[in-house]
């Protein structure tokens, strides 16, 4: 169910102007240094090889670096500069990563979520990020076309859905009632198909999208008591695999993460939550360190930029090496 009007739910939609200066500033040190690497490039050619195009090379760098390196600061972008990104489940956990990662990237971020988000709002926007924050049930089909269409409205495209929401619960199978599957399914798998039946237009429309969906390490390991949530995981997988020969001729991508336990700090249970199951799972890594929120925010961000768009209906283990795929 929506939690009220869909646009009443947005937290802020501005630009933040300190955020926006602040990357402005960085943008003038990168370049300002990278120019003076250049000048002094050019310098020690022209000392090294006094030739006629060395010389007209320093001059053109020389004269014209100031107008230049107010029109590169102007003009620098970062890799998802501009692009509209909804990542569903960001209130906390791995979500609120992702926007953050996504934001570094310059991306504008729509949080999808039925908490209460406004730390991960915080989080992106201190990054210098335009946010949207939307009370939006990924399981509710009127919430997610809801959502779809507040974000048309505000930003006029979607390019990156980042299907995120998901709930891990044991239970052996015989005990497991079919109440506990059908919910298990509806959050991790049906939601996926109410979301990217919800965005595909538009990515359609502008003829790029990124749709990056998170599944389970379980699902390569066969964990115990997990029947629903592994099975939901593998549909996922499933998913994207069909769904990329699909809409692969549109310029959007569609790929799933296999993500294993990861360190997530949850600040009611007193930090890592996983600490006693991380000395339980490190012996089965290769790497020995736990998986952070940022290790897969990493892999999130590379599949979504446009760069990736030959990368199609795959799926990327990311869980220190617990199981191979
Ligand atoms: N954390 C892990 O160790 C781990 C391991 C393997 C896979 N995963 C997968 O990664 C994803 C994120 O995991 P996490 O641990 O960060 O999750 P989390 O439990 O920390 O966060 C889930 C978020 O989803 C939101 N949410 C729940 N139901 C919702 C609904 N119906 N509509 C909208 N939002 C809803 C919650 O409010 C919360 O903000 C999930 O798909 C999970 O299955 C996580």
């Amino acid at each position: 169910m929506i939690l009220g009007n869909a646009s009443a739910n947005i937290v802020k939609v501005y630009d933040f102007p300190i955020a926006i200066m602040r990357q402005y500033a960085e943008r003038f040190f990168t370049l300002f240094f990278l120019n003076i690497h250049l000048y002094l490039q050019s310098w020690h050619k022209c000392l090294s090889a006094a030739n006629v195009r060395s010389w007209n090379y320093f001059h053109e760098t020389f004269c014209f670096s100031p107008i230049s390196l107010i029109m590169q600061i102007h003009e620098f972008e970062r890799g998802l500069q501009g692009r509209v990104a909804i990542i569903t489940g960001a209130a906390v956990g791995n979500g609120r990563a992702f926007c953050e990662r996504l934001a570094e990237e310059g991306a504008i971020i729509v949080i999808a979520d039925i908490a209460d988000a406004s730390e991960t709002v915080k989080a992106a926007e201190a990054i210098g990020a335009r946010v949207l924050s939307l009370k939006v049930d990924a399981t509710n089909p009127q919430d997610v076309q809801q959502m779809a269409q507040t974000v048309l409205k505000e930003f006029g495209r979607i390019d990156i859905l980042v299907h995120n929401v998901g709930k891990y619960e044991e239970e052996p199978f015989e005990l497991l009632s079919f109440d506990q599957w059908r919910q298990m399914l509806d959050l991790n798998l049906n939601s996926l198909f109410l979301t990217t039946k919800a965005v595909l237009p538009a990515m359609k429309e502008k003829g790029f999208g990124r749709i990056i969906a998170l599944s389970s390490d379980t699902v390569w390991l066969g964990t115990p008591y997990l029947t629903h949530y592994v099975t939901a995981k593998m549909g996922v997988i499933g998913f994207v695999r069909s769904l990329a020969s699909e809409v692969g001729k549109y310029g959007i991508t569609a790929n799933a993460i296999t993500v294993g336990l990861t360190a997530i700090q949850r600040p009611e249970q007193g930090g890592r939550v996983s600490s006693s199951i991380l000395e339980h799972i490190l012996p089965t890594q290769s790497v020995q360190r736990g998986d952070e929120p940022h290790d897969i925010a990493n892999v999130v961000t590379f599949l979504a930029l446009p760069a990736s768009g030959i990368i199609n209906g795959q799926t990327l283990n990311v869980d220190g090496g617990v199981a191979r795929h």
